[in-house]
């Protein structure tokens, strides 16, 4: 006999449901098991509702129902939405893994899911451990939780950004490290991959990472090692990436394109570095596909390096690293991309990712047009009489990066953000000063805000962005 159907809600639901669905009914032997998705999705990653619930239906075998609640439109409406879908059950299930399960926690809070007659059973699937909550207790813990200096630190920066600051109050909550300025390959969508990056590209001294590291590490909630190089070329990558753990940064993410020959030994090493994520850059499925971008690049070796990091996560006996695999939409592999998906699930990654191809080089109208992808949903650029069109251009004096991310070059120079790798912007160098206060806060950071909420339109390099745009 089936009891009374509970909810599932899980955050990053595609690599956690797998485990978590075991482990509920275990709990739960007669449960019958709903799926909540609460998911945004953002537009320049083309990963949308539809797959989600194709998704979930394919991973949880025991889930009879998935309820997603879009976030778009009206949050009062999608509030609404959410409230009344969890309103129907009375035990509820949240399940995400360490920093993550809070991150859930103040998701149902404040997407005002919570419903009070329910019981809440939050479930870490790392260590298997529940622990039940009422709802009158989520503030609670999450006052708790948010008492502390990253969470005071990123109050600081929102509070700068919506006061439009010139000077933050906080230090950046996001950071992108590039610890190898060059590469292995010579991928056609990038500035590194065609020989036209211009500033120095040294290897970054692990030393002064590590004094980067410890000025402001324990500020920031991201860390992304990568850059416009690729980051597994550094001989100490993996001690970079262990003392960026050790300082107790929530996600330390690193971009690969995987054509390195690590076998599992060294991937054990790379398992116990702590390293949150990888995502590993797979653009096509077959050789013939793949190194019409990838160039000089080797399938063969990527599909080792996932099976061979998977059977270190299993050795391990480790969650993490999260892998995603992804594709950059182009116009050589777009016919793939249902295959890719497939694919990906075949491989045993935690999830794809569909990105869309960005400028990050200078190219001309007619190359750019052999290389966007055909389909208009697939492309932020179109090509109109030899010009060069952004279909989602900045039109608003905004963009939050300035407040809270910085782009730390292999020497040093910083750059407000990864689309400009020739630092067009530059910022200063964070590794030639006392402090990177000097350049976070310094006189090329504080004009480039002013400009930024007065006349973003002024800036140059915002012109290819394609974040922050209104819809009209
Ligand atoms: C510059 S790469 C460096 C890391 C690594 N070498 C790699 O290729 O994954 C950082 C990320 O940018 C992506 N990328 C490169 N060129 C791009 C483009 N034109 N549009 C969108 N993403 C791009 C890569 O796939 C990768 O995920
Ligand atoms: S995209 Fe990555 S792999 Fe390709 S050239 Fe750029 S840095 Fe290298």
């Amino acid at each position: 006999m089936s009891a009374r159907p509970t909810l599932l809600i899980a955050d990053g639901f595609e690599h956690l449901l797998a485990r978590v669905v075991p482990l509920i009914q275990a709990a739960e032997p007669t449960a019958s098991l709903h799926l909540l998705c609460t998911s945004t999705f953002s537009e320049h990653e083309a990963h949308n509702v539809s797959d989600v619930e194709d998704e979930a239906r394919e991973l949880g075998a025991a889930l009879e129902r998935v309820i997603v609640v879009r976030k778009r439109g009206s949050i009062r409406a999608a509030l609404r939405r959410s409230r009344q879908a969890v309103s129907r059950y009375q035990r509820v299930w949240l399940s995400a893994h360490g920093d993550r399960q809070w991150v859930l926690l103040a998701g149902c809070w404040f997407s005002g899911i919570v419903a009070w007659g329910s019981r809440y059973e939050l479930l870490d699937p790392a260590t298997s451990r529940r622990r039940s909550i009422a709802a009158w207790q989520m503030p609670f813990l999450l006052l708790r939780r948010c008492l502390t200096r990253r969470m005071f630190n990123l109050l600081l920066s929102r509070l700068s950004l919506v006061l439009r600051l010139q000077r933050v109050l906080g230090w950046p909550d996001s950071l992108i490290v590039e610890p190898v300025g060059a590469c292995n390959l010579k991928c056609r969508s990038c500035i590194t991959g065609v020989g036209e990056l211009k500033r120095q590209t040294r290897r970054l001294d692990p030393q002064r990472f590590r004094g980067l590291m410890d000025q402001i590490g324990p500020y920031l909630r991201w860390l992304d090692i990568s850059g416009y190089g690729e980051p597994l070329l550094h001989p100490q990558i993996l001690d970079m990436i262990r003392y960026a753990k050790d300082k107790g940064i929530p996600v330390v993410q690193i971009d690969t394109n995987a054509n390195v020959p690590w076998r599992v030994d060294q991937l054990r090493a790379f398992v116990r570095s702590g390293v949150d994520n990888v995502i590993i850059s797979l653009d096509g499925l077959t050789q013939e596909v793949y190194v019409q971008n990838r160039v000089g690049g080797d399938i063969e070796l990527v599909k080792r390096f996932i099976r061979e990091l998977l059977e270190a996560k299993r050795l391990e006996g480790s969650l993490k690293p999260v892998i995603v695999v992804q594709m950059i939409l182009m116009r050589q592999n777009e016919h793939q991309v249902e295959a890719f998906k497939q694919a990906a699930k075949d491989m045993g990654a935690d999830n794809y990712r569909l990105k869309h191809f960005w400028l990050n080089r200078p190219i001309g109208a007619q190359e750019l047009n052999t290389l966007l992808p055909v389909a208009e949903e697939h492309r932020d650029f179109a090509v109109q009489d030899d010009r060069i069109i952004n279909k989602r251009p900045p039109n608003i004096n905004y963009c939050r990066l300035l407040w809270d991310e910085m782009f730390v070059a292999s020497d040093g120079t910083v750059m407000p953000c990864c689309f400009d790798p020739n630092a067009t912007l530059n910022m200063g160098n964070v590794l030639q000063e006392p402090s990177p206060g000097r350049v976070w806060n310094g006189q090329k950071y504080r004009r480039l805000r002013r400009q930024m909420v007065t006349d973003k339109g002024q800036i140059e390099t915002c012109s290819t962005c394609i974040m922050w745009t209104v819809p009209k």
